[in-house]
């Protein structure tokens, strides 16, 4: 489908997962879609373009890229993540730091690039996709909950400070959702996860990217500052 004018919509770590998911749904709608990968290639059917959160020459090139050939980012969805999971006392410095490095300090520097051709055009998008981790906690992620729980108060301070110029930020927080981070979760781990969400079964990236394409619709233009949970119930009450 073709819009008569689309919107650009960058979608950091786009290449699989969620962010792959997110990128083909909004692509399907017509709008520009430009996805990063870290390592490999583009998806194909997509503009890809290579960027490493975790360096800010490697953010600074990549939006420099699409500013150049695409023209501003509309629409930001800083998705790209890992987890470095384990018990805190035996976590090593690195394991903490590479998260919110990734995690945290990344979605940073792409709301960072993203925001000020906003600022001058008084209309942008940006959204973090968090996790319910971050209000809920998890035994094994201090590294993880700590950079989905920053997710939170960064969004709101932007919030603060750049809702008089258009721009919206809220935070999507996935539950469990069927992708290469939680393929690797031994069986008694997901049976004892699955007791604790009320749909009784993991989400699939598509159900997160339905709700992220609606925070980025028009319909959605009165919302920010938010915590949208897509979690199947898990984090009620949280
Ligand atoms: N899956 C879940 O259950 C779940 C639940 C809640 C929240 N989330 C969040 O959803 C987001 C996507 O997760 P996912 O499950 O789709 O994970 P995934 O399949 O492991 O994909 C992670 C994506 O992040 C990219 N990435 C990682 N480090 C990067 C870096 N330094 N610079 C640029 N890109 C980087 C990866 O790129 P490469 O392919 O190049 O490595 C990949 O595209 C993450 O923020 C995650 O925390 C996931």
């Amino acid at each position: 489908m073709s819009k008569e004018t689309p919107r650009v919509v960058f979608v950091t770590g786009g290449n699989r997962g969620i962010g792959l998911a997110i990128a083909k749904s909004f692509a399907s709608d017509g709008d520009l879609v430009i996805v990063s990968y870290r390592t490999g290639t583009a998806p194909d059917g997509l503009v890809g373009v290579q960027m490493d959160v975790t360096s800010q020459e490697s953010v600074n090139d990549a939006f420099a890229e699409i500013e150049s050939r695409y023209g501003s980012v509309d629409v930001l969805i800083a998705n790209a993540g890992i987890t470095r999971d384990g018990l805190a006392m035996r976590m090593p410095e690195s394991d903490f730091s590479d998260v919110i490095e990734t995690n945290l300090t990344g979605a940073f520097r792409s709301a960072q690039k993203a925001i000020s051709p906003m600022i001058k055009k008084r209309s942008g998008r940006v959204i973090f996709i968090g996790s319910v981790v971050g209000m809920m906690g998890s035994a094994g992620q201090a590294n993880y909950a700590a950079t989905k729980s920053g997710l939170i108060g960064m969004s709101r301070a932007l919030a603060r400070e750049y809702g008089s110029r258009g721009i919206t930020f809220n935070v999507i927080a996935p539950g469990f959702v069927e992708t290469d981070m939680t393929a690797d979760l031994a069986e008694p781990l997901r049976e004892k996860y699955m007791t604790q969400i009320p749909l009784g079964r993991f989400c699939t990236p598509e159900e997160i990217a339905a709700v992220v394409k609606f925070v980025a619709s028009p319909g959605a233009s009165y919302i920010t500052g938010a915590v949208i949970p897509v979690d199947g119930g898990m984090g009620m009450g949280h």
